[in-house]
């Protein structure tokens, strides 16, 4: 049997499920793999904490020098953060140790840098928790879709905003309220802004990108609308037109060396389409290439087990499997534009009820050829609120129109909408063939 000796960076939601979960599956890591797995050591904050674990205390140290002192052959980051996060890992690095990270920020960010140097030291860097929770995508697009040309990774990324999106919907609880149990169940990061703003989503987008596309796509380039302006009464209209609204993460290559399109936004999607029903805390990824045409994979895309069930997976493959690919620096260009949706766009607007009906207001807009496919309206008080699905007009051309007749109207929102009639998958186009390929 072989001795691996570990250190844990964190004791948190996601380094307590790792620790219960190597010390209850020691007995099935050993059968599987034939490694005796030992944690030597727990880099912490605050080491009078109460934890939750029994065990640990006199592993827990707030020294990186004594983690590094107790000659580590693996180094597993789950503390989070960019600094001393990336000193630390580059020093473990240095000093021989694997290392298995579930950190996306820190990958999406500093990801090349992790990788030279992983290669420099002659050790193994792994991420699988870092996107998706405890779902195997990183695995799936590094190591069983290499011969594949990806054209398109989409899907939901974030469980926290699923969370909240699902609840809004189905209980009508506030957001705030919401925001605080996904908090509490260890779902959220340490700043949910990260969540609730998309930023986690585009980190997870940009480490699939650059697996997919074999590019870098700065985290800051990627166009990106967050969930904080969703309202329940914008859930139930939408709901009520047909439509689900997730926050969508996508990106699109057009043709092989082609510009990618990266884009985090709340999408609706047709009640009919299989994201649409991924609620709750779940993620679901899908994944277009040119001979594997379509495949998604669905899971619990964050908490203490799902997560944790990443690490381990990927401290017990660390020897197996070979390396992630070498990749290309840049794309050629990036779009600014999501490629999601299928031109329609949904709108939410609100104005005093005494001022007009909703079927006024669609008739207002129908008569200046503005083609309104269907919409849905619900009273608030004095304020009626109209969800239109349009194709094809600009908001501010309805705006005009509408303050030409004295119509105080607010708008909430302008979101993309995936197609209806479209099967999940049936867009995959081989590279070579896709659109702007020379
Ligand atoms: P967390 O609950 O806040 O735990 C962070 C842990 O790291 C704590 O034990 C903390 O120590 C320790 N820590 C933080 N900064 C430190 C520092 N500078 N020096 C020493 N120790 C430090 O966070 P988490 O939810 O487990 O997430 C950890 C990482 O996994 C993050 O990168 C996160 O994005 C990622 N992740 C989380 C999830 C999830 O569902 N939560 C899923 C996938 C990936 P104390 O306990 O003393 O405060
Ligand atoms: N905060 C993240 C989420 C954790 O809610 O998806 C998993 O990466």
């Amino acid at each position: 049997m072989e001795q691996v000796r570990v250190a844990l960076l964190g004791l948190g939601t996601v380094g307590t499920g790792v620790w219960k979960m190597i010390q209850s599956n020691q007995d099935v890591i050993a059968r599987r793999t034939g490694m005796w797995v030992t944690v030597e050591a727990i880099l912490v904050r605050d080491i009078n904490k109460e934890r939750q674990v029994e065990g640990t205390q006199s592993l827990l140290t707030t020294s990186f020098d004594e983690v590094l002192a107790r000659e580590v052959d693996v180094v597993i980051e789950v503390m989070g953060g960019v600094e001393p996060t990336r000193d630390y890992l580059r020093r473990a690095m240095e000093n021989g140790c694997h290392v298995v990270s579930a950190n996306k920020e820190l990958l999406a960010r500093h990801g090349e840098e992790l990788r030279s140097w992983a290669k420099r030291f002659g050790v193994k860097l792994a991420y699988e928790a870092s996107v998706g929770g405890g779902i195997p995508i990183i695995g799936t697009v590094s190591h069983f879709l290499k011969a594949n040309r990806i054209c398109k990774v989409s899907g939901i990324l974030n469980g926290t905003t699923n969370f909240i999106l699902t609840k809004m919907k189905d209980e009508g609880r506030t957001y705030e309220d919401i925001l605080i149990e996904a908090q509490q169940k260890g779902y959220a990061e340490a700043d949910p802004t990260a969540d609730v703003e998309g930023i986690d989503a585009a980190h997870k987008l940009s480490i699939l990108s650059r697996l997919a596309f074999d590019v870098h796509v700065p985290v800051d380039q990627i166009q990106r609308v967050g969930i904080t302006q969703v309202s329940p009464i914008e859930l139930d209209l939408a709901d009520q037109l047909g439509f689900a609204v997730k926050l969508l993460a996508s990106a699109e290559q057009y043709g092989e060396n082609g510009p990618v399109s990266c884009s985090v936004s709340p999408t609706l999607l047709p009640l009919s389409h299989p994201l649409s029903n991924v609620n709750d805390v779940y993620n679901a990824v899908h994944v277009e290439g040119d001979f594997v045409q379509d495949l998604t994979l669905i899971g619990q895309g964050a908490g203490e087990k799902p997560t944790a069930s990443a690490v381990v997976e990927d401290l017990c493959n660390l020897w197996r499997l070979t390396g992630q690919t070498a990749g290309k620096a840049a794309p050629r260009a990036l779009l600014l534009e999501s490629a999601d949706g299928d031109g329609s766009r949904f709108h939410l607007l609100s104005f005093p009820s005494a001022q007009a009906s909703a079927g006024q207001v669609v008739g207002h807009l129908e008569r200046a050829d503005l083609s309104v496919q269907a919409w849905k309206a619900a009273q608030e008080g004095e304020t009626t609120w109209l969800a239109l699905i349009a194709n094809g007009w600009e908001r501010g051309q309805a705006d005009r129109l509408l303050r030409e007749r004295s119509l105080a109207v607010t708008w909430h929102a302008n979101r993309p909408v995936v197609g209806g009639g479209v099967p999940w998958g049936s867009k995959a186009v081989p590279l070579a063939k896709a659109a702007g390929d020379q």
